[in-house]
């Protein structure tokens, strides 16, 4: 093989690694990483979160729970469905995906619609070159690019769970649910543009 040859093939092979690693980017899927971890630096937003209910959309799975209204859908009122896999998508965060919910007991932190559910898996978001006290000032820009959903849409809500392939679905106001049913909102306070 001559020298110019090697280098070719060099110079080839960077080519199909940068495509690659393109690629792999604009398909990436970013993990959970549980509530917890949005705790402990939104303290205010995860109380309020955690008296609605859509922190225990999880329990409604047992049986016996909203009996009537199970009966009124046709769905079997005594039926354990806390491992349905038609169910969890839509009681659990991130169910099916990497890092997301599996079990009661293997991903107790991701029963229920949690802070991932509504604002994207974090294991990039959070890092300290993104969101962190290191970094109040990201730019949201840039943590959008990385798994952050902000703000949650109509689109969101309707996309992810309220619609009809929900038994229950009648119809979803998004003014009032995002009032009562995600946490007390508070204005920011740095500057992210
Ligand atoms: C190490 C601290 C830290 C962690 C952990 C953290 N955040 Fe944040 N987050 C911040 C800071 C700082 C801000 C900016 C707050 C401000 O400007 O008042 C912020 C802002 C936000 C915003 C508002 C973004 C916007 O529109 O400007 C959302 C939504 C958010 N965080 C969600 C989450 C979620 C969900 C998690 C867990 C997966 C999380 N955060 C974990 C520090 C953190
Ligand atoms: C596509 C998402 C989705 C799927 C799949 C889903 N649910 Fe739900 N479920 C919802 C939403 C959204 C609500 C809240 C409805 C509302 O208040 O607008 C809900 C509400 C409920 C309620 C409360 C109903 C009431 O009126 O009190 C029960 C019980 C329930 N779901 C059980 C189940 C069971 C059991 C399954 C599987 C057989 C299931 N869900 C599948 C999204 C879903
Ligand atoms: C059911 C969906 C939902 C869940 C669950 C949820 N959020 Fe939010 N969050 C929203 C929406 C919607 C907004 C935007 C509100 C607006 O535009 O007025 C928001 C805004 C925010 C903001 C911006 C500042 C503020 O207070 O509005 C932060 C920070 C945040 N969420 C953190 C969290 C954390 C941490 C959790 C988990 C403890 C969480 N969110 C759970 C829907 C949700």
């Amino acid at each position: 093989m001559t020298k110019l040859f090697l280098i070719k093939l060099v110079f080839i092979g960077a080519i199909t690694l940068s495509v690659q690693a393109q690629e792999k980017n604009d398909s990436v899927t970013y993990s959970y990483v549980g509530t917890k971890a949005c705790k402990k630096c939104h303290i205010k937003q995860y109380k309020s979160w955690n008296k609605t209910k859509m922190s225990k959309v999880y329990d409604l799975l047992k049986p016996g729970e909203r009996a009537e209204a199970k009966k009124k859908v046709g769905l079997d009122p005594e039926k354990d469905y806390t491992k349905d896999t038609e169910c969890l998508p839509c009681h659990t965060t991130g169910y099916g995906k990497p890092g997301g919910f599996v079990s009661f007991e293997e991903t107790p932190e991701l029963v229920g619609v949690n802070c991932e559910m509504c604002h994207g898996a974090g294991s990039e978001y959070t890092k300290d070159h993104y969101m962190s006290l290191k970094n109040k000032e990201y730019k949201l820009s840039e943590v959008l690019k990385v798994g952050l959903i902000s703000p949650p849409t109509v689109e969101t809500c309707t996309s992810l769970c309220h619609n009809n392939k929900s038994p229950f679905f009648k119809s979803f106001d998004f003014a009032t649910r995002k009032d009562e049913d995600t946490h007390k909102h508070l204005p920011s306070k740095y500057n992210h543009k």
